[in-house]
């Protein structure tokens, strides 16, 4: 029963066509770049990494990004094998149709959310951290610590509430269909890019090797570079993950690539390999310029540069990090609402998510819904536990995704897309579905326990598998299009009853 119902590749490609009516294919293979490194670059590098640096790797946060990026390239391989072969602008939840069927598409849309929507909420507690700094630096105005924390923060409080109106201004603007411009998107994340470099030129200056080996005892754990020892490199690789989401949105372009074949490729890996390095030195600066357990702060670059001396950089770096997380906002809390549209265009979940506003052609309702939902997140929840959810739905997704390479090859040999994955159908799949585990099994390493030994994260990410289960089977198996014109299809073969 779990691989039944796989929905016909003919009618996702026809579908694909009638749907986007022909994109123009315009995108090159560097603005396929910087569209990944614009989907990319975010609240991972700016915020996550003063939070994994203090409660779970220290200095060697280095060398976790460095393995995250190895986990990120191995599926990125597979997100181009499989979008070069079903093109269309569609998703994992997509391709896990076309492959596995439906109750496994079904799990992929699901953990989406997580991926998406709580992703946005997690950036959204980013964005607070540097706006609220901004406002204090220039003596604008402090905002209470009560109104800037969850109750569950290191600083406890009530909610987040700049979290939540910048979803709620996001939400506007795309009840009203604002979509970022190819321009706007250039420019950003000129901005982004820049803002690291300006970083990495002035931190240089101010790195104080002894960071790198702090004495053992008090707030540096067994000190070195390995505080937490190497479960906790791991644990941070797990946990900055986060920063590295966002490539899979260059294998959503496919019908706009001029040559998705050898672009799109060329366009997940590069904007991978630029925004692996620059995390790499911006890391090790950070932890360079200040002792790691000072960085559990939602502004730990801003921090930093403060720290030593330089108040008026850390305002240069804030606004242009939330230059930069504000278009981050927007592609998630957009993406979001497409993986619901094409699920209830599927019949999986309720008609009201592909209702469409009669002036402004958005899925308003679903986009308000989410906007609801995803403030409340924000508001309401650490940012450990947001980011850590985020990633454990997004390597789930992987973990199909990869696997659906060999499933495509087996399945449809005549499918001949313009990249296949090097060394074979099971190699770069299978090691990558193993990474995609392995960072799983250690989002636990700093995450809170429940019942004193299951963590919390892998407990969440249960209720939310379970819920959506037994929706799927109380609502979407028997609402299917793909089941119900098989029934149809059935029907018509029926000979006529006299
Ligand atoms: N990679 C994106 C970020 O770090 C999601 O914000």
């Amino acid at each position: 029963m779990l691989m039944q119902r796989v929905k016909p590749l003919a009618r996702i490609l026809a579908e694909g066509s009638e749907q986007e009516g022909g994109l123009r294919r315009s995108l090159g293979p560097w603005a396929l770049t910087a569209m990944g490194i614009g989907a990319i670059i975010g609240t991972g590098i700016f915020v996550l990494t003063g939070v994994a640096s203090a409660t779970r790797a220290g200095p060697s946060l280095t060398l976790s990004f460095v393995v995250a990026g190895i986990v990120s390239a191995l599926a990125a391989l597979c997100y181009a094998e499989v979008s070069s072969k079903i093109p269309i602008s569609g998703s994992a939840y997509t391709y896990t149709y076309a492959t596995m069927g439906e109750v496994l598409a079904w799990i992929v849309g699901w953990a989406l959310v997580l991926e998406y929507a709580l992703g946005a909420s997690t950036v959204s507690v980013g964005w607070s951290g540097y706006f609220t700094f901004i406002l204090h630096t220039l003596r604008i105005w402090d905002v209470p610590q009560a109104w800037q924390h969850s109750h569950w923060d290191a600083t406890p409080g009530i909610a987040n509430l700049p979290a939540a109106a910048i979803i709620f201004i996001i939400t506007a603007l795309l009840v009203k269909g604002t979509r970022e411009s190819g321009t706007v998107n250039a420019i950003i994340v000129t901005i982004k890019v820049a803002i690291v470099l300006f970083f990495i030129a002035v931190g240089l200056g101010h790195i104080n090797p002894l960071n790198y080996h702090l004495p053992p005892g008090g707030n540096a754990g067994a000190g070195g570079f390995f505080p937490f020892g190497l479960a906790g490199m791991f644990g941070g690789a797990a946990f900055i993950f986060f920063a590295y989401i966002g490539f899979d949105a260059v294998s959503t372009t496919a019908e706009e690539a001029q040559n998705p074949g050898r672009d799109l490729p060329f366009g997940i890996i590069t904007s991978l390999v630029i925004c692996t390095v620059l995390y790499i030195i911006v890391v090790a600066i950070l932890n360079g310029m200040v002792p790691f357990y000072t960085l559990n702060v939602n502004f730990p670059v801003a921090f930093a540069v403060d720290s030593v001396g330089l108040a008026w950089a850390g305002v240069i770096i804030s606004f242009g990090a939330i230059a930069g997380l504000t278009t981050v906002l927007l592609v998630m809390m957009y993406g979001q609402t497409r993986i619901f549209y094409a699920m209830s265009r599927d019949g999986l979940i309720p008609p009201v998510f592909v209702r469409l506003h009669p002036t402004w052609r958005t899925p308003w309702i679903s986009q308000i819904l989410f906007g609801i939902l995803i403030a409340a997140a924000g508001a309401l929840f650490p940012i450990g536990i947001l980011g850590s959810l985020t990633n454990m739905g997004t390597l789930s997704a992987f973990v199909l995704v990869s696997l659906a390479v060999p499933w495509l090859r087996k399945m449809h040999p005549e499918m001949q897309g313009r990249f296949t994955v090097p060394f074979g159908p099971y190699v770069i799949p299978v090691l990558s579905a193993i990474a995609a585990l392995f960072l799983i099994f250690f989002l636990k390493q700093g995450n809170p326990l429940v019942w004193g030994f299951f963590p919390l994260v892998w407990l969440g990410f249960l209720i939310w598998l379970v819920a959506g289960l037994i929706f799927y089977f109380s609502y979407g198996r028997n609402k299917s299009t793909v089941a119900l014109q098989d029934l149809e299809r059935l029907a018509v073969r029926q000979p006529p009853v006299n």
